[in-house]
């Protein structure tokens, strides 16, 4: 990317740009590459890790619309690439985007064709009260009916000062019942974890590398769908052969839905 949108430091990698390098895309400044480098050269499956990531939530929402949901607020949703919440979730579906990066917004803004459907809306997790009530997710959302609240590859960037559980409370309070709760969260695999956070401490924000039980609470009081908190290339491959194992990294990335009675 040669020109810099107004209010974007190029020098400090962002994870909103690295992970864009992962996916292939083009977004991204030379601190960014430098980082994502760091980050392949401890683990190269990192971007297979990121395409599966894509994949689980473009499952997760092919399977909510399934179950009827037309709501959906996508939280930390990253630089548009292919197969966005609103491409897979079906024309009628109403989707909000939020995500903290300028970046981000400036980008996704401007492919955003549909506004009577889909918005974008500059907001931090940290403060996720403050989405929801945004008047651009009230204009699309009605949390009297059921919605889907999508965390993907988001919470490890959480810290735990800043309570990841107690924001999961806030979001699910706010949620009527029917309505479902996605969540993949990076998880520790091997000796390279404590490489990784480094490599990760350059970027804003850093980064919270959770293991699948520290991710499991996130989900108490719902009910998880089947087959739970699992590596995310595993949850519901939805034809023979699509399962690719992330070879060599166990549990990278571990993800599941679950729904408020
Ligand atoms: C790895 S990307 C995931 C993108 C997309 N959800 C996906 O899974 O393909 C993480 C995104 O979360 C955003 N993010 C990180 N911390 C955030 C926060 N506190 N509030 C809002 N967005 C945040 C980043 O800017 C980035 O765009």
């Amino acid at each position: 990317m040669d020109e810099v949108p107004p209010g974007i430091n190029p020098h400090i990698p962002s994870v909103a740009r690295m992970y864009d390098y992962y996916l292939g895309g083009k977004d991204n400044f030379a601190s960014d590459r430098e980082a994502a480098e760091q980050v392949l050269a401890l683990v190269p499956e990192t971007r297979q890790a990121a395409r599966e990531n894509r994949a689980f939530m473009q499952r997760a929402v092919r399977f909510l619309a399934g179950q009827g949901i037309t709501q959906f607020v996508d939280l930390g949703t990253g630089l548009p690439t292919q197969g966005n919440v609103h491409e897979v979730a079906g024309k009628g579906a109403h989707v909000v985007y939020a995500d903290n990066d300028p970046i981000v917004l400036a980008h996704a803004r401007a492919i955003l064709e549909d506004a009577d459907r889909v918005s974008v809306v500059e907001g931090d997790l940290r403060r996720p009260d403050a989405i929801l009530d945004h008047p651009e997710t009230l204009k699309l959302v009605d949390f009297d009916r059921p919605v889907a609240i999508m965390l993907v590859a988001i919470l490890h960037f959480i810290h735990d000062a800043d309570d990841p559980q107690a924001i999961i409370g806030r979001l699910t309070a706010r949620m009527a019942p029917g309505s479902y709760l996605v969540i993949s969260h990076a998880c520790p695999t091997s000796a390279l974890s404590k490489d990784i956070t480094d490599v990760y401490r350059s970027s804003m924000p850093g980064i919270r590398l959770r293991t699948r039980a520290e991710v499991l609470p996130f989900f108490d009081g719902l009910e998880l769908v089947e087959p739970g908190v699992i590596n995310v290339a595993e949850w519901r491959p939805e034809v023979a052969g699509e399962l690719v194992a992330l070879k060599g990294l166990g549990d990278y990335l571990v993800g599941g839905v679950a729904r408020k009675r």
